[in-house]
């Protein structure tokens, strides 16, 4: 969750939404993010909506220390009920991230889960995820989570070699993020990921190579890589302008994923997302497939972003402005905005182009088909698709994902 927030239209001071938002809500899987925003230490390339204790003595409130944030929380989950009103939906996944939602006490995010299925129900099969930093959890913490209900677990590997993970100033180990997996294994949990970072300053392809190697060697059936993003804002950018660590580049950045996906494809993970692979569809994380096919899901906590019909709304960043507003039985949300019909053809290929199973080829305007047709002589989306209506980055077209989507969406 980026920290910076767009400008948008008021909401109602009770978080009511405009009636069209929950037109056909039924046919469409309902998921909640509960988002944690602490963090012990901050890494310098993060910019996400997270406080360590110290950013947050004498501004945070209520929230300053982190011992009543479930308690927060959950009210904005009863609020969440009152806005849907008698909308029937169980939710079908529940996703818990940060921050590092593990500094929490285990016993907090089961309660907080707790609340979703008191007050909407959670479908048999529903996927419930949290992340975890590495150096956060030890088996019996894993194993409350799994006897609490959570089914899968994201661990932020981001590098195995530690001179990497001082430049992303990480504290755990190398080893450890393996190590988490063996625990998640042993403690029930079927479905396990990794987050990968590649392109850290100093990084080599061997030392990619050897990430790689460390994350499919512990089994997960579930990685993500990202290319690093040098956000505005954050230490590693001041780091970077000050001449103190090089920048790595576009190439290099290229060079990194066709490494992944190749290493990854070759150990039985497949792309289903321009960063993410799995080794079955069973393991795709379907928390992210409803972001990604623009259904529904209310984001709670300071930040979160939410999404019912249409409807985009924010709340306001700041923990001690977020518990004030729910003390005062107030919405969080700070702003939102309906979107068109235009925005959300927009959307939709923006967000579907960078899935594997491509996006319609009618949702694209006349210009927009046109370039989809050069894109195939290209060699930037995949013939067979294209003939069979459908918009499919070939791998080349996965490393420019960006400029693909921007001719597709002319
Ligand atoms: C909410 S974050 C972190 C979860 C957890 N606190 C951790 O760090 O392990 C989810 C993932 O986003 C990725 N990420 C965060 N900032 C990034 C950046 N600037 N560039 C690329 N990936 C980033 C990292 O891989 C991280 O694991
Ligand atoms: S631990 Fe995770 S959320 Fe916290 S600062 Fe680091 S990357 Fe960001």
């Amino acid at each position: 969750m980026p920290s910076v927030l767009p400008d948008g239209e008021a909401v109602p001071q009770d978080g009511a939404l405009p009636p069209q938002a929950l037109a056909g809500a039924a046919r469409r899987p309902l998921g909640f993010y509960l988002h944690v925003p602490y963090c012990a230490t901050r890494c310098g390339y993060c910019d996400f909506n997270t406080y360590t204790a110290s950013e947050l003595r004498g501004s945070g409130g209520a929230l300053a220390s982190r011992d009543n944030y479930a308690d927060v929380l959950i009210d904005e989950i009863r609020l969440a009920r009152k806005v849907l009103g008698d909308d029937p939906r169980q939710a079908a996944t529940v996703f818990v991230g940060g921050g590092t939602p593990t500094l929490l006490p285990a016993a907090d995010l089961v309660r907080m889960l707790g609340a979703i299925r008191d007050e909407f129900g959670l479908a048999a099969d529903a996927e419930i995820t949290t992340e975890a930093n590495p150096e956060s959890v030890d088996p019996a913490y894993l194993a409350e989570l799994r006897d609490g209900g959570f089914t899968r677990m994201s661990f932020g590997m981001q590098s195995a070699r530690q001179h990497v993970l001082k430049i992303l100033d990480r504290t755990h180990t190398p080893g450890r993020p393996e190590a988490c997996v063996a625990e998640a294994r042993a403690a029930g949990f079927e479905h396990v990921n990794l987050d990968l970072i590649y392109g850290t300053p100093g990084e080599s392809d061997d030392d990619w190579r050897a990430s790689l190697d460390a994350a499919i060697g512990a089994g997960p059936d579930h990685v993500s890589a990202y290319a690093l993003i040098v956000e505005e804002g954050t230490q590693l950018a001041r780091r970077i302008r000050r001449g103190e660590v090089p920048m790595t580049d576009d190439d290099e950045h290229a060079d990194r994923y066709l490494i992944a996906d190749e290493r990854l494809a070759a150990a039985g993970f497949g792309w289903y997302e321009v960063s993410n692979w799995a080794t079955t569809e069973a393991a795709r994380c379907r928390h992210n497939e409803l972001y990604w096919t623009g259904a529904d899901w209310w984001g709670a906590g300071p930040g979160a972003h939410s999404h019912v019909g249409g409807v985009r709304w924010w709340n306001v960043k700041h923990p001690g402005a977020y518990a004030q507003a729910l003390a005062e039985s107030r919405t969080p949300g700070a702003g939102r905005e309906v979107l068109a019909a235009e925005d959300r053809r927009v959307e939709r290929i923006l967000l579907e182009l960078r899935l594997s199973a491509g996006c319609p080829l009618d949702l694209l305007t006349e210009a927009g088909a046109k370039a989809a047709a050069r894109a195939v002589g290209d060699g930037l989306l995949e013939p067979d698709a294209h003939a069979a209506g459908r918009a499919v980055l070939t791998r080349r077209g996965r490393l420019l994902a960006d400029a693909v989507v921007r001719d597709l969406t002319d």
